[in-house]
């Protein structure tokens, strides 16, 4: 099961070289529970699409990609007419997912289609898109606590998320095995987010294979394929800056982004400064920012992650030398 010395340049998006120490993909969860107890105290990764971290260096530890698929949709007998209750395995593709629930005529992800990755990385980091977060469809994640070898499930609650968090990013103490996720079976397009809403104006009552299809459409514009051009989506997360500090920007950037919070933060726009800061289509040796989305940094040949860093780098003491602002990458860099 297991192999040693393996180039991950396969296993992550933005395509950068280094060698695990050990790598293995269980195909079940007898053979998950059987990786971690033959090697107790190495350090370990689990990875799934790979389309949200790189790598700088060689892993010194044991690499774990599951192998576990199946979808499953389970009925609640109390919540059975309004609600669809699905089980779905780890590394199950999430797009093919979504397209699943769409064709199905399930609602509640179709905002969150074409997005890159497997079904376990999704509540990792609460994916999101065009004002959807997937843990607004999240009943429950099953996982393997690493060190107890138990499988525990994790209410929605108990996952703890926030935006582009969860107790699975914060810790990496679990493996998750499936998600179980609650969706509707009836829909009604809710506006919620400008780009959306503009590219859905003709229709008047968008289905959900409507919604998904401009999904599409808008990400096909705007975002690279990682497959043809090398990268990990939005780079940086979108900051929250104080409601005095935004006010104190907009007299200079009139149009600077502002989503203001419940906790009187205000969340603005990483790729507005990053593109106010002159990175748009940028290009520093091998390393750019996307031609039409400043937050998505791209790798035109670097095979060296550190590379990534260097230029994540140059663009944040830019934004915080110019608008006083810290960006936090959302990717995850090992
Ligand atoms: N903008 C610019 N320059 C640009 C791009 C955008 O000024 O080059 C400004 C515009 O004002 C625009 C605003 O930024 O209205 C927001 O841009 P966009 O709608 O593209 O969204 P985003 O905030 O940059 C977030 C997510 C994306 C998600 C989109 C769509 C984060 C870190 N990123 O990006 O998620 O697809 O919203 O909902 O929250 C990802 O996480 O990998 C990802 C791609």
């Amino acid at each position: 099961m297991y192999k040693q010395n393996v180039q991950l340049k396969e296993y992550n998006s933005f395509r950068t070289e280094a060698y695990a120490k050990l790598f293995c993909e269980p195909e079940n969860i007898a053979e998950l529970k059987q990786c971690i107890a033959d090697y107790p105290t190495e350090k370990k990764l689990i990875i799934g699409g790979g389309c949200n971290l790189f790598f700088t260096h060689d892993f010194d530890g044991l690499i774990i990609k599951p192998k576990l698929t199946g979808i499953t949709e389970v009925s609640d007998e109390e919540n059975e007419d309004e609600d669809i209750f699905i089980e779905v395995m780890a590394s199950e593709d999430w797009d093919n997912f979504v397209n699943y629930c769409v064709e199905k005529g399930f609602s509640g992800l179709e905002n969150l289609s074409l997005i890159p990755g497997t079904v376990g990385a999704s509540p990792v980091q609460n994916i999101g898109a065009y004002g959807a977060e997937v843990k607004d469809c999240i009943k429950e994640v099953i996982a393997l606590d690493i060190n107890t070898h138990e499988v525990l499930s994790f209410s929605n609650s108990e996952c703890e998320f926030a935006y582009r968090d969860s107790i699975f990013k914060r810790t990496n103490k679990y493996i998750i095995i499936s998600v179980v996720f609650q969706l509707k079976r009836t829909y009604s397009y809710k506006p919620k987010y400008f780009d959306l809403n503009k590219e859905l104006e003709n229709i008047a009552f968008p289905t959900i294979k409507d919604v998904r299809e401009a999904v599409i459409r808008i990400r096909e514009r705007k975002l690279p394929d990682h497959k043809k051009l090398p990268n990990c989506g939005s780079f940086f997360k979108n900051p929250y800056i104080s409601k005095e500090k935004s006010e104190e920007l907009i007299k200079i950037h009139f149009d600077l982004p502002v989503y203001p919070q419940h906790d009187g933060k205000i969340k603005t726009s990483a790729a507005f400064l990053i593109d106010k800061a002159g990175f748009k289509g940028k290009q520093i040796g091998n390393i750019g920012t996307y031609k039409n989305q400043a937050l998505i940094i791209v790798n035109y040949g670097a095979s060296d992650g550190r590379e990534i860093v260097k230029f994540a780098q140059t663009i944040q003491d830019t934004v915080k030398d110019k608008f006083g602002i810290e960006l936090e990458p959302e990717v995850r860099i090992f």
